[in-house]
């Protein structure tokens, strides 16, 4: 059908006759002259039609924008003066002999010629013609050449690409499952998976040694600008194999995705207590290419009389911490207004602060509406301790653990934002030795990872402290982000038993559950572990959006539909007959 992509046609082709296919880019009618800019998937190229070739110029002048077309021409050179350098096509044109139009196009919705600020849900709702704007279609093709990047060194590592089923029982990652009913079987129900978790162990017990799967995953759960409902996992597991070695082959695969792609060169990736993590940053996802931290100033503030900071500064479960901010002492009332009020959506009671305008001079260099509460030794104090300059800023929170981490972790990476103090493109870490659980608001224990995480305890430790357990869990943060995690995996039954009794999981309960996999603990297994990526997340990152929405080609809202298709959607009386289900739901 055509003889060359639009985009690739140069003066190397110089009065070849040649056929390309694509879309109306955009039409120019110079007074007797018609220019087509033809384009596809590899770029655009101007055809000129003459009027003289009475056919083809009575199709060009009927052509419109988005029309697919085919043109059959001669390559020529530009006239001088018409030359464009920008275009890789851009010295060349193609004197056009036959024009046949595919088909035909309503005016677009937005302009696909042009960059145009576009509401997202109009995007959504025309996705094909979003698809088709330049950076739209080479983030789509991006995440395809990554993809084969991943496949290509996970083959070369021996990893065998298994695929796994999608109906079938949950799997808890901690969401909410997408459950499917049964027709054949009425009132039971299939889940989607949250993730191959299971399966991918259950391989590793079948003798597989290593799999890989390019995986959809799917969880009901709140969305955010980095979080759909069904996404993409790069999931991976190995049998007989260390914590160190699976974040080796791990670490290389990201590197070697970056490297190739962005012809950047990745250092080797910082690893990360996930205690240090929390006090130094006040969470596990880090964004290191901010050279912010917290310090603790507990000890230093405890016995003053300020009880903003004194009472958390001395209680269980809270903390009190400094943030220095080199020349924040620039920031306006305003600003810090804004901060203030920022933190305080998060649930923090305040933000104090000091402006160092003269180190030197403590008296009446320093400015601050705490420094009538703190004794001037304190400060003093707090400001060696921080190794504080002239033209600094300090910030404060003090309160419960979880509301200053939150609150002052977003904090760092609101001031990296709005201050441009990115140090470095690329800041990969791992974060290492999780706790096995966190306290649930209805104070029952949950895995911070899932229930099939090694500990490092023994069965007896772990039933004697299960707060105090830690696993055998890695994540990768890239970039602030949680691109990747995992862990090695319990591989014996009675320490499987175990968590399932911390958990409260009843022995029925999790016969019914996970049967399948306490019968196959008991069949003899390797030990073994794994990670999995958030492939869209790595997407991107590299393809610098912060928007997954926009490395997926049909993704989903926030309230998780489709735009495009309009789904989730009612279903016919008949089909839901058939299904045995009756809905309770009232339409307002
Ligand atoms: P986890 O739940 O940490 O681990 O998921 C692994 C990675 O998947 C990505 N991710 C998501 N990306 C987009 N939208 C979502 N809703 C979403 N949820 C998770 C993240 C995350 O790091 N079975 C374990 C892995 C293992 O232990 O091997 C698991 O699923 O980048
Ligand atoms: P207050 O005594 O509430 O007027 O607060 C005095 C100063 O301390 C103000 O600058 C508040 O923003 C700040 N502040 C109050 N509570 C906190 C807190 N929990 N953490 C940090 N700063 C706080």
């Amino acid at each position: 059908m055509k003889s060359h992509y639009c985009g690739e046609i140069t003066s190397l082709n110089l009065k070849e006759e040649i056929t390309i296919c694509g879309w109306i880019h955009r039409r120019r009618d110079h007074g007797g002259v018609i220019f087509l800019d033809v384009r596809d998937i590899k770029g655009i190229c101007q055809a000129v039609v003459n009027p003289d070739n009475e056919n083809a110029f009575k199709l060009a002048e009927s052509i419109r924008n988005e029309f697919v077309v085919q043109i059959k021409g001669i390559v020529r050179n530009r006239l001088e003066g018409t030359v464009n350098k920008n275009m890789h096509t851009g010295e060349i044109e193609i004197e056009v002999q036959d024009i046949n139009i595919f088909s035909k196009a309503n005016t677009p919705v937005f302009p696909i010629d042009e960059y145009q600020e576009v509401n997202e849900d109009v995007r959504l709702k025309n996705r094909v013609l979003d698809l088709r704007r330049p950076e739209m279609n080479e983030r789509i093709i991006s995440r395809s050449k990554i993809t084969s990047l991943v496949r290509n060194y996970l083959d070369k590592n021996d990893f065998h690409e298994i695929e796994t089923p999608i109906l079938t029982k949950a799997t808890p990652e901690g969401a909410r499952d997408y459950i499917l009913p049964s027709r054949v079987q009425p009132g039971s129900f299939y889940a989607l998976p949250q993730s191959p978790q299971l399966f991918k162990q259950l391989l590793m017990i079948g003798g597989l040694d290593k799999y890989y799967q390019i995986a959809r995953c799917f969880r009901d759960e709140d969305l955010r600008a980095d979080r759909q409902p069904e996404f993409t996992q790069i999931d991976i597991e190995a049998s007989f194999i260390e914590q160190e070695e699976i974040m080796t082959i791990s670490e290389k695969l990201v590197v070697n995705i970056i490297n190739d792609f962005c012809g950047d060169k990745l250092e080797k990736f910082e690893v990360i207590d996930w205690h240090d993590a929390m006090q130094d940053y006040g969470c596990d996802k880090p964004d290191l290419r901010i050279p912010l931290k917290l310090f603790e100033i507990s000890e230093i503030v405890k016995d003053e009389e300020f009880k903003v900071f004194s009472e958390p500064a001395s209680k269980k479960g809270s903390r009190v911490v400094a943030l220095k901010v080199p020349d924040g002492n620039s920031l306006s009332r305003g600003q810090i207004d804004d901060y203030t009020k920022f933190v305080t959506k998060l649930g923090a009671k305040g933000l104090a602060y000091i402006k160092i305008n003269d180190v030197n001079d403590l008296e009446n260099g320093i400015q601050s509406p705490i420094l009538k509460f703190l004794k001037s030794e304190t400060i003093s104090n707090i400001i060696k301790s921080l190794d504080v300059s002239t033209g600094d800023l300090i910030f404060f929170g003090a309160g419960k653990e979880s509301i200053v981490n939150l609150s002052m972790s977003s904090l760092i990476k609101k001031l990296g934002d709005d201050l441009d103090l990115y140090l470095k493109k690329w800041a990969p870490c791992w974060i290492v030795n999780f706790p096995m659980f966190e306290i649930n608001t209805d104070g029952n224990l949950t895995p911070l990872h899932h229930p099939f995480t090694l500990p490092k305890s023994s069965v007896k430790e772990i039933k004697e402290n299960p707060q105090g357990a830690i696993a055998y869990a890695y994540d990768v943060v890239l970039n602030g982000y949680e691109i990747g995690g995992g862990s090695l995996r319990i591989y014996d039954k009675s320490m499987q038993e175990t968590i399932f009794e911390i958990l409260k999981i009843s022995k029925e309960e999790a016969k019914t559950k996970f049967g399948f996999l306490l019968k196959a603990l008991s069949s003899g297994c390797p030990p073994h572990g794994g990670i999995a990526f958030g492939l869209d997340r790595i997407v991107m990152l590299i393809t610098e959006t912060t928007n997954i929405r926009d490395v997926i080609a049909f993704p989903k809202t926030q309230s998780a539909a489709c735009l495009l298709t309009d789904a989730p959607s009612k279903v016919e009386k008949d089909q839901l007959d058939e299904l045995k289900i009756i809905s309770t739901h009232k339409e307002k």
